[in-house]
């Protein structure tokens, strides 16, 4: 990082880790969910953002824009550092990324957001994570960060996006398995995981991550049920519980193979 970069990047993400701390995303007196707090600061989300995106703030009325570092560094910076959602392709990149009136079809979640699931994932170091939607880099750089890139699989559907993404994170340090495919899928080559991390909105469940899933691992997914839901849904937890037949006395736990722990509105 030349000088410059780095005290933009110092200057702003202390600004942001003390918006997200009075935002009380984070409880500071639990040290799993702190620690992403110095994630921020190890990943820096400079790296997975290209020249040219658009910027929607999540919580501040107005300031969605077109963000250009070769134009206007300084409004790049801050947007990257900022609570807020930066689209970085359109309709599968048939659509400049800086017309809205393209479909987003890939986006660096917002900072607020991003924790919010981390927190709900409650990671242990030992955990292995597989990751659907591995976009910009960015979540899988800061799970590899966590734990180590060793124990992080993360799969993405367009092609473009996972050599895009294997760059950034290469350039990071931080390099975990991107698989291209579809995520619905999993990765059953590296399976079982203690976490199944879904980054894109999901409708239905595919039984291939409960499958891939230890028992008493979680599902952490953005449950959309339906289309008109898109944007807002569900922060969703699911608990993958003992298949019938490994059941303790053949209990009816099995009944249910997953179990909703946590859900809260996005
Ligand atoms: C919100 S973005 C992901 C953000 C990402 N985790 C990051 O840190 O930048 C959602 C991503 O999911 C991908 N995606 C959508 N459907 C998918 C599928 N069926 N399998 C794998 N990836 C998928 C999209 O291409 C997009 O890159």
């Amino acid at each position: 990082m030349d000088v410059w970069a780095a005290v933009r990047f110092h200057d702003r993400v202390d600004r942001l880790v003390g918006s997200l701390t009075a935002a009380r995303v984070i409880d500071p007196g639990d040290w799993r969910q702190r620690v992403w707090l110095a994630g921020l600061r190890e990943v820096p989300r400079h790296f997975f953002v290209p020249a040219r995106a658009y910027a929607v703030p999540v919580s501040a009325a107005g300031g969605v824009r077109v963000i250009d570092r070769g134009e206007a560094a300084l409004d790049w910076w801050d947007a990257v550092y900022s609570d807020s959602t930066i689209v970085t392709q359109r309709d599968g990149g048939l659509t400049d990324v800086t017309d809205p009136a393209g479909v987003a079809t890939c986006s660096l979640s917002a900072p607020l957001v991003a924790l919010r699931f981390l927190v709900l994932a409650d990671l242990a170091d030992h955990h292995r994570v597989l990751e659907i939607g591995t976009g910009t880099g960015w979540m899988a750089a800061m799970l590899s960060w966590r734990l180590s890139a060793d124990q992080v699989v993360s799969v993405e559907v367009d092609k473009e996006l996972v050599e895009r993404a294997r760059g950034s994170l290469e350039r990071a340090g931080r390099e975990p398995l991107v698989v291209a495919g579809d995520g619905a899928d999993g990765h059953p080559e590296t399976s079982p995981y203690d976490l199944v991390h879904v980054t894109c909105s999901v409708q239905e469940v595919p039984m291939a991550w409960v499958e891939q899933t230890r028992p008493g691992g979680a599902i952490v997914l953005p449950w959309t049920p339906s289309q008109a839901t898109r944007s807002g849904g569900f922060q969703t937890r699911l608990v993958v519980l003992l298949p019938r037949q490994f059941a303790p006395g053949g209990a009816q736990v099995g009944d249910q193979l997953v179990e909703i722990l946590g859900r809260r509105q996005m």
